[in-house]
């Protein structure tokens, strides 16, 4: 008996160590998780780490890992320390309110195809000043890069879902890439297995690799830019990053960090956690008629604030701490009628075409180092235009391009997100970290407007309902967001009765076939969103 209590005992203990040890990751490729896991056994940390996963899945992951893109990271540093990385594209100097509005012909600039659909890339300064700031310097900048040249100059196997994609967009690139596309326009069949070579983003890589993100934002990349007419030289060379401090929270005992403005993720993640939680709140089950019913009319007054207030904080009035004032929230969720669906303002024309595909991953090293990044070209390959071997971003659509005129994810907005140059678009992406004592939480999705209710849904769902934190991924699905006034349900998220009676309270619904791709890690623990279509993968890396 005491035998096995004591083998029982050096088993724990040994595992225990072992966890204590380990690092996790989660991403959306399977090579940029083999590329955290070189990293961190070099010695590198969580933020070495995620420089070299984002340049990898510039390679790997064309649709979205990316560096004609930008995006958002959050931080918790081993210290405790918190912090937020704004690394948004930003609107050229020489744009204008009013540029993508029809003109009495009917014509119009796209802000999703155009030369001019693109906001000045934010990615490759922001990988710099994340290394600057947090890499441990057991690797140098160029040794960062390494894994990722090496992937574009001899290539990698393409999986299933990139061979799809190649082939259903081949056309796209073509039409968008008169002077070709590299392997993007070849004139073949993609299949899995065959071997994808990028020798131009291998090129563009060495030179960022080599001579830092001057090459990119003054020396050889922006040169092409302005010669192809997508930015002017100060365009480019004035680009900077923002640190920004964090929006943190407290939800059943966690605390949640998350990004400011110009996500509106941060705010809306927070006040949605909170309405949840109101005195009178109905949504204290999880799949439930009530729930979901209660979920729809809180999401209707959050993404009307969204909407109203949320834009570049540095060209905004509202201020974020009043958005997130508890008797504000409190005058706005008292009228959310129980028994019947509501009505949201009318502000807005119908949903636009969706497309969706942005990328996040999470890091937690094995000091405790985390960060949450999500990533993207905006739509799938963005513009779809190729300069210097990547695709340019489409992020101007994310601007408000006329009040209540939706962009592709049916998102309207107002002043507040209106262009100007050098402002920043307002963005739904929300990594987050959660911080319990020494245990944290390391997620995020991509899915555009439906980012900020998936996370919303995992969270609840792990730390309100104790799912594990794979299960909370893995569960179906809902979102709603005012306009259009439906809501969303990923398949297998209801049953028949819970259908009948929620179009009995007045809900118009329609169905996704997959929410997101979530990526989330904990102490010991990694939780890709494998269930879902494309290539997440996960590890636990354990280290010496
Ligand atoms: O910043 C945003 O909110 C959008 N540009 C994100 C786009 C996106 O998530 C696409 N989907 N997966």
């Amino acid at each position: 008996m005491n035998r096995i209590i004591i083998l029982t005992s050096i088993y724990f203990i040994f595992i225990g160590n072992l966890l204590a040890q380990s690092a996790s990751v989660a991403a959306a490729h399977p090579l940029a998780v083999d590329v955290v896991e070189s990293i961190l056994k070099k010695g590198g940390n969580a933020y070495d780490a995620a420089v070299a996963a984002h340049f990898s899945l510039a390679v790997v992951l064309p649709r979205a890992g990316n560096i004609g893109g930008g995006g958002f990271a959050v931080i918790h540093t081993s210290n405790a320390k918190a912090a937020t990385l704004d690394y948004r594209e930003v609107a050229p100097l020489s744009a204008s309110k009013d540029m993508f509005v029809r003109d009495e012909n009917n014509n119009n600039i796209s802000s999703l195809t155009s030369k001019s659909a693109s906001g000045v890339p934010g990615s490759v300064m922001g990988m710099w000043n994340l290394y600057l700031r947090y890499g441990s310097r057991n690797l140098s900048w160029s040794d960062l890069l390494t894994p990722a040249i090496t992937l574009a100059d001899t290539g990698f196997f393409i999986t299933e879902k990139l061979s799809e994609e190649l082939n259903y967009n081949s056309s796209y690139f073509i039409l968008q890439n008169p002077n070709g596309c590299g392997p993007f326009c070849k004139d073949i069949i993609w299949e899995q297995g065959i071997r994808l070579v990028q020798s131009e983003l291998a090129e563009t890589l060495k030179g960022i690799a080599d001579y830092g993100p001057n090459y990119f934002y003054s020396g050889p990349v922006a040169k092409k830019l302005v010669e192809q007419n997508y930015f002017t030289m100060s365009d480019m060379a004035s680009y900077l990053i923002r640190w920004r401090e964090p929006i943190i929270g407290e939800y059943r005992g966690w605390e949640v960090i998350t990004m400011p403005p110009p996500s509106s993720g941060g705010v809306a993640l927070l006040q949605l956690l909170y309405g949840s939680e109101r005195d009178l709140n109905t949504m204290q089950e999880l799949e439930s008629v009530a729930s979901y019913h209660d979920f729809t009319e809180l999401t209707r007054i959050v993404y009307e604030d969204r909407a109203r207030y949320l834009g570049d904080p540095d060209y905004m009035d509202m201020r974020t701490a009043d958005l997130l004032d508890t008797s504000y929230l409190d005058k706005r969720f008292i009228n959310i009628d129980p028994k019947r669906a509501g009505k949201s303002p009318n502000l807005a024309v119908p949903l636009g075409e969706e497309s969706s595909e942005t990328t996040h991953f999470s890091i937690l090293d094995k000091e405790g180092n985390s960060i949450a990044a999500t990533t993207t070209l905006n739509a799938s390959y963005g513009s779809k235009r190729w300069v210097a071997g990547f695709f340019m971003n489409n992020e101007m659509d994310d601007f408000s391009i006329s009040p209540g005129v939706p962009n592709q994810f049916g998102l309207i907005g107002f002043e507040a997100n209106s262009i100007k140059p050098g402002k920043r678009m307002l963005s739904s992406m929300t990594p987050t970290i959660l911080v319990k004592g020494d245990q944290k939480v390391v997620l995020g999705t991509p899915g555009g407007s439906t980012i900020i209710t998936n996370v919303f849904q995992v969270i609840r769902r792990f730390c309100r309902f104790g799912q594990t934190l794979q299960e909370s991924v893995n569960s179906k699905k809902i979102h709603a967001q005012a306009w259009p006034e439906v809501l969303y349900l990923e398949e297998g998220s209801f049953t028949k009765k819970v259908l009948r009676k929620l179009k009995k309270k007045g809900h118009k619904i329609e169905f996704k076939k997959q929410i997101g791709r979530f990526q989330a890690v904990s102490n010991g623990k990694t939780a890709p969103d494998v269930l879902r279509t494309g290539d997440s993968a996960g590890r636990v890396i354990f280290i010496e």
